[in-house]
């Protein structure tokens, strides 16, 4: 039986009817079709799906939608402002934090949540905190110097989280798209 949840995605204001053991993953891929939230894995370790609900990185494939009922979710789509990159977004592109970018899209709302609790970081920090998720292809090097770009970025940006609150500030009804496609 379908059952009925409301949340905030990228801010916009959802109402869908989805299946009780709906993933937040599948919600969002496959409902919300917002597709640069990957899966990675099967198992909760590799990050690819990490998004922040009421701003705290989550990894969506470890909970149902259902559990997001009155949250929050902010995915990759919602990061840029008006075309901008968010600066942790820009210094992974300057700093060639990626190859194939399939763990980007993790990697960077794994990071932005990581300087807002921790605002000033050492490599071995981001070594450390970013634990969670995994890389094939970039060896992390450049990773690690994109996430302390980046955090110095945010710093003089005056932090900014998410938003794209504006852009996307329409009521979206289930099966409608929130924002726009993938950027990484
Ligand atoms: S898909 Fe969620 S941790 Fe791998
Ligand atoms: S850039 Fe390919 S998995 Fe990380």
């Amino acid at each position: 039986m379908a059952i009925s949840i409301s949340l905030t995605v990228n801010g916009a204001p959802i109402t869908a009817s989805i299946d009780p053991g709906t993933l937040l993953v599948q919600f969002l891929r496959d409902q919300l079709r917002l597709t640069g939230t990957h899966i990675g894995c099967d198992t909760a370790q590799c990050g690819a799906c990490t998004v922040h609900l009421n701003g705290r990185a989550i990894k969506s494939c470890n909970i149902l939608a259902v559990q997001a009922e009155g949250a929050e979710i902010t995915t990759i789509e919602g990061l840029a402002q008006n075309g901008t990159l968010h600066p942790m977004q820009a210094a992974f592109k300057h700093c060639h934090g990626l190859q194939c970018g399939f763990c980007t899209p993790g990697m960077v709302m794994s990071a932005v949540s990581l300087v807002h609790r921790q605002p000033d970081l050492t490599g071995d920090d981001v070594r450390a905190q970013l634990d969670g998720n995994l890389c094939r292809c970039t060896g992390y090097h450049n990773i690690v110097k994109a996430v302390l770009e980046g955090a110095a970025g945010m710093k003089s940006s005056g932090n900014p989280v998410t938003a794209n609150a504006a852009a996307n500030a329409n009521t979206a009804s289930a099966g409608a798209p929130a924002t726009a496609p993938a950027t990484a």
